[in-house]
């Protein structure tokens, strides 16, 4: 588990833990069509290379308000899903959670991070867009929207490179 908790504004993130999936299902059920359950995000977790923080309100320990989770392969990383209540949104929790992957990312020396997201999805693409992202190219009818299927946009943020000294 990658864990450096750190606090900005009026929450905290957490590094994600397998005794945060209960929680995890809670918040994607509502935010996706399709929702993960406890047991997708057990397995998950289980993987060394997925990694990510969930945003707690300071102070309130047991409320969770959204939490992202991500994956670290040979340099190349990707959102894997990223949820904000609908209670806290509009807050800089989806900015945080994003700013706390990329730091991770940065630690890691991660080369670059991509993510797919619908070309309806108006918030999200605002959101990744002032992160920095850039769209690479797009995927006919990724998603299943409970009307039919819908086209995914696919991100991509590229980290300045590295300079290594010898
Ligand atoms: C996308 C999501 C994670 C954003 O979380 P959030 O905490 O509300 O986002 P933030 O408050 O950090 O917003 C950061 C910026 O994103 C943009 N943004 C966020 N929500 C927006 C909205 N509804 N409309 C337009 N822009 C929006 C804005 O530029 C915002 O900055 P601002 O508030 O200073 O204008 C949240 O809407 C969510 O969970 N949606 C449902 C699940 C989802 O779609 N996940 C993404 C799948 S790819």
């Amino acid at each position: 588990m990658i864990s450096f908790p750190f606090s900005r504004q009026s929450f905290v993130l957490e590094g994600l833990a397998q005794d945060h999936c209960a929680e995890l299902a809670e918040l994607h059920a509502p935010a996706f069509h399709h929702a993960w359950s406890e047991e997708d995000f057990a397995g998950m977790l289980s993987q060394g290379n997925i990694f990510g923080f969930i945003a707690r309100p300071v102070g309130k320990p047991a409320q969770s308000a959204g939490f992202v989770l991500a994956r670290l392969v040979a340099g190349e990383a990707e959102i894997l899903t990223i949820a904000v209540s609908s209670a806290f949104q509009r807050r800089g929790i989806g900015r945080d959670l994003m700013e706390g992957v990329l730091r991770h990312l940065h630690h890691e020396r991660a080369e670059s991070l991509f993510l797919e997201v619908d070309e309806s999805n108006v918030a999200a693409q605002a959101l990744y867009r002032r992160l920095g992202f850039m769209q690479v190219g797009n995927r006919a009818g990724y998603y299943e929207t409970g009307q039919g299927r819908s086209n995914a946009l696919v991100l991509r943020k590229q980290f300045p490179e590295v300079i290594r000294v010898p």
